[in-house]
């Protein structure tokens, strides 16, 4: 493994735990723009990134804002055409929009719906288009499979292709290059290089990430892991970890993932057992990590978002046995019936019961839908026969009703009896009971509400907080 030396003024550190890292300064001067580009330090080229979303678009400000040109592919006309009219499609991501507009307006971001011809003007090609699960929980790879397809017959002799997206060990070298070789009657490692390396970065602060997270690179040979931890040192001023060979690249975004889902996991095992025996556990826990080697994480309502729940999968399609990461993924699917529990434990059957949730977003301040809990969550409670409300200060009351929720308005009364926050969103700790006249219950989904006073008639449950040690709440 080599790792570029980046110098920080005070160094991270190495036993993790913290999402605070500072962020490594730009070293880099003005790049001598060349062609072809062969990995020289001190120049730059050409780069088509393909899937311009959210993780896609922070990369292409990015690559442009260190001397890179960068041509964006999508499928999706209304990206192709924010882009070209130097406009940021994806919210929620500071900074993100100034640097669009500067790349678009300094001549070096376009973008184009032709991937084969984007591939063929440029000397790198950058996939980042989503690889899900389907409803076998295994690797969904249509739109990657797509991409491919569709750069494959723009590559040349010399390019540079580098899958970013998340992938099961083995992916690249065992999938994808062989239809990338297919197609081409190119050779890798002899006229086409083809290297692995994670998107890391954390939805909302991807540009911040992307100078604080060391960048995993990993090639299926010696020539592809040069070429591309020299592209990755020339358009990120964090440190470039080459790595042994695509499948430990692959298998370090897998590991760091799967670590979180399971310790997660441990979290909500140590919440359901402090539940029994009337101990807080965030005070449990906040002890424990108090000592520099543990770090565990917090319990709550379940696990979203396009990486936690999913990536665990990705190793179990390819290595079953890991027993720890099946249960670990049963327990956190697991609490939403946990918090259902409490509900009855209060009211007794949830038939005809109106229910309130807030937040669906699988996380709080990020509009994003993909394997939120409250999907899930909304259907056990309408299985049980409720009338479920929900209220996001991110959704529309539309987009509240593509949930299969009726939407309730902030501050309207609401017949709601039982409560659920299923994202800790900082507005919740605002409301007032006075809206909810005949609530009984509140299941506190992320621990947001602890320290908020309730009224005297309102059943707590948080996730391994009992109601009778909520810190100052009544
Ligand atoms: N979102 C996150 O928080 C996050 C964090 C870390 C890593 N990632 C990685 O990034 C990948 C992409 O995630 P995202 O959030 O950017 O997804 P996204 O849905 O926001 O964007 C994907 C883009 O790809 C485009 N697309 C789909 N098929 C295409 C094709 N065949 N050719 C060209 N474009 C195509 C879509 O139109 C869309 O604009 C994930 O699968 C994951 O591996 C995501």
């Amino acid at each position: 493994m080599t790792v570029t030396t980046r110098t920080l003024a005070a160094a991270p550190s190495m036993l993790g735990g913290t999402i605070e890292l500072p962020a490594y300064p730009c070293t880099h001067s003005t790049p001598r723009r060349i062609s072809p580009w062969i990995g020289e330090p001190g120049t730059s080229g050409t780069v088509a990134v393909v899937g311009a979303g959210k993780m896609g678009l922070p990369l292409c400000g990015q690559f442009a804002g260190h001397g890179w040109r960068v041509i964006a592919v999508d499928i999706a006309p209304a990206v192709v055409d924010a882009i070209n009219a130097g406009r940021s499609h994806v919210d929620g991501e500071p900074g993100l929009d100034e640097l669009v507009a500067r790349a678009h307006a300094d001549g070096l971001l376009s973008a184009t719906l032709d991937a084969a011809a984007a591939a063929a003007e440029a000397d790198v090609v950058v996939l980042i288009v989503p690889v899900m699960l389907d409803d076998e929980q295994q690797p969904d790879y249509r739109y990657m499979d797509a991409a491919v397809g569709s750069v494959a017959p723009g590559l040349h002799a010399g390019s540079l292709v580098v899958f970013e997206t998340t992938l099961p060990v083995g992916d690249t070298r065992g999938r994808f290059a062989p239809r990338l070789e297919e197609v081409t009657g190119l050779r890798s490692e002899e006229s086409l290089l083809v290297a692995f390396s994670p998107e890391r970065l954390y939805s909302g602060h991807a540009l911040a990430n992307l100078a604080q997270y060391p960048k995993l690179v990993g090639g299926l040979g010696e020539e592809s892991r040069r070429r591309a931890a020299a592209f990755y040192g020339s358009v990120l001023d964090a440190p470039v970890v080459a790595m042994s060979s695509a499948e430990a690249a692959e298998f370090s975004k897998l590991a760091d993932t799967t670590y979180r889902d399971v310790n997660i996991a441990l979290a909500n095992e140590y919440a359901r057992y402090a539940d029994r025996v009337g101990v807080d556990v965030q005070e449990v826990i906040a002890a424990a990590n108090s000592q520099p080697y543990s770090h565990i994480h917090q319990p709550g309502i379940g696990v979203g978002g396009h990486c936690i729940p999913v990536y665990p999968h990705f190793l179990l399609s390819r290595a079953p046995e890991m027993e720890l990461v099946a249960v670990s993924r049963r327990v956190n699917d697991g609490q939403i019936g946990i918090a259902i529990k409490a509900l009855q434990k209060e009211l007794g059957s949830l038939d005809g019961v109106d229910v309130l949730v807030l937040g669906l977003t699988y996380r709080d301040g990020v509009k994003e839908l993909a394997y939120s809990r409250a999907l899930p969550l909304i259907e056990r409670l309408t299985f049980h026969g409720a009338t479920v409300w929900a209220c996001d200060p991110l959704l529309s009351p539309a987009e509240v009703e593509r949930c299969a929720a009726r939407p309730w308005t902030w501050g309207e009364p609401s017949p709601a009896k039982a409560m659920i926050t299923q994202t800790a969103d900082p507005l919740f700790r605002t409301i007032d009971w006075a809206w909810l006249p005949d609530l009984r219950v509140v299941y506190d989904g992320r621990n947001s509400l602890r320290t908020v006073a309730l009224p005297e008639s309102l059943a707590y449950h948080g996730a391994g907080v009992p109601a009778a040690l909520r810190a100052g709440a009544r």
